[in-house]
């Protein structure tokens, strides 16, 4: 009786041993969440725009323009990285809404305006090509 009572506590602890090395070893495989533009993109927008332009890109009627399909989220590559160095206060009308509070510079860094740009350039339904850290260096050098 007594080893019988041993051996299945031994078992027991061989069993419990065995399942926490699994829990250990599933840890260890769990695979890594790889940082591309658009996962640092949308970790810029949340802590930057969404404030002002929303979860969804829609911004806030009449006060804070929407980011969906708006000739300046598709266009020039050299107005978007203006709009986020030097602010933006030019009024804007956007499916017959006007906006004219002004948007304050962004304070990033060239791969934050990068990796940020072709987050919004690729989402809310936007399609249109990734801005290169590159891009944004030669692009900057051009507005001082
Ligand atoms: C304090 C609020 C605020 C923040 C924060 C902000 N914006 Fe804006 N944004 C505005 C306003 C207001 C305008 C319109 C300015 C005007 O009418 O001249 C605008 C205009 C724009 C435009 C051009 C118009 C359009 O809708 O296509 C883009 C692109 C843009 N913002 C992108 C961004 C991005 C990207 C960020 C984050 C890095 C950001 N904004 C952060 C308020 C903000």
């Amino acid at each position: 009786m007594k080893y019988f009572i041993l051996s299945i506590l031994l078992g027991v602890l061989i069993i419990s041993f065995s399942s926490f090395r699994d829990v250990i070893e599933i840890k260890k495989s769990a695979p890594q969440q790889k940082s591309t533009p658009m996962t640092r993109g949308k970790v810029v927008y949340t802590q930057y725009c969404m404030p002002c332009h929303q979860v969804d890109g829609s911004g806030v009627p009449n006060l804070n323009p929407p980011l969906i399909n708006t000739s300046y989220v598709l266009g020039s590559k050299a107005t978007l990285v203006q709009i986020l160095v030097k602010g933006f206060n030019k009024g804007v009308e956007i499916d017959g809404d006007f906006y004219s509070n002004p948007m304050p510079a962004q304070a990033l860094s060239d791969q934050q305006v990068s990796d940020v740009l072709t987050f919004v350039r690729n989402s809310f339904g936007n399609k249109a090509t990734a801005v290169t850290v590159a891009e944004v260096k030669a692009l900057k050098s051009k507005l001082k």
